[in-house]
């Protein structure tokens, strides 16, 4: 990969990412948290999608694999207008601590249930179907995520899942790490399996969003 790559035109994203209106206020302090710690968020356009897929699907259900300090999470619970839940993971104890703080400031500590420790071993112990999944932990780990997500996911509802494009690598044969093979290989798995229907929205690094398909009697 090269340090260079940019997968939108870089004017084009200098553009997107100053038209946008502010989002609220601790939000905004959240974004520039991340950025001063250069700590790898999902950045305010692709929380803008995430935040359309919530509020069209009327997602009340919503399962987080990969919470950091709580962005992405807060941005999802923004979404919901009339009650639901948001459970996040989060491995690293302190993020979870300072993420429950930002949701008590913003107002929705109510909505949003972070648990400390492995996504994959909370994902498994939890009972009752999700309607939306995001899927953001380590790149070697999407394929059990998926591979576990599936049967615990209603019919028609989201899989949304980033980093699809790694910053190039997965168009570059020579490029063959784990984390890497194991995109391709979810790739391959919400493209060629039919239970789901997939699209690769090529903003920032990449972003699956693959419906799961009512199944077929
Ligand atoms: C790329 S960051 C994104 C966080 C958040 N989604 C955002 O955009 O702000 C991924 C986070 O997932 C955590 N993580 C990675 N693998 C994990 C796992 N297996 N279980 C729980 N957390 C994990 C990391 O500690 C990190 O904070």
């Amino acid at each position: 990969m090269a340090d260079d790559f940019k997968i939108t035109n870089p004017n084009v994203h200098a553009y997107l990412e100053r038209v946008h209106p502010e989002p609220d206020p601790v939000l905004t302090e959240m974004g520039q948290l991340a950025e001063s710690r250069n700590f790898p968020y999902l950045g305010i356009q692709c929380s803008r999608i995430l935040h359309v897929l919530v509020q069209t699907s009327n997602a009340k259900r919503i399962f987080e694999l990969g919470s950091g300090f709580g962005y992405t999470m807060y941005w999802m619970a923004k979404a919901m207008t009339d009650g639901g839940v948001v459970i996040g993971t989060e491995n690293t104890e302190s993020n979870v601590n300072e993420a429950k703080e930002f949701f008590e400031r913003g107002g929705i500590a109510d909505r949003c249930d972070m648990r400390f420790g492995d996504a994959l071993t909370i994902l498994e112990q939890e009972s009752g179907t999700f309607d939306l999944m995001f899927c953001d932990i380590e790149k070697d780990e999407y394929v059990r995520a998926l591979e576990l997500a599936k049967p615990r996911l209603r019919d028609g509802g989201l899989f949304v899942a980033d980093n699809l494009l790694r910053g190039g690598k997965v168009v570059d044969p020579e490029i063959n790490d784990q984390a890497t093979e194991c995109i391709r290989e979810f790739t391959q798995m919400i493209y060629n399996d039919p239970d789901w229907f997939s699209i690769i929205i090529p903003m920032r690094d990449g972003l699956s969003v693959s419906v799961k398909m009512p199944s077929r009697s």
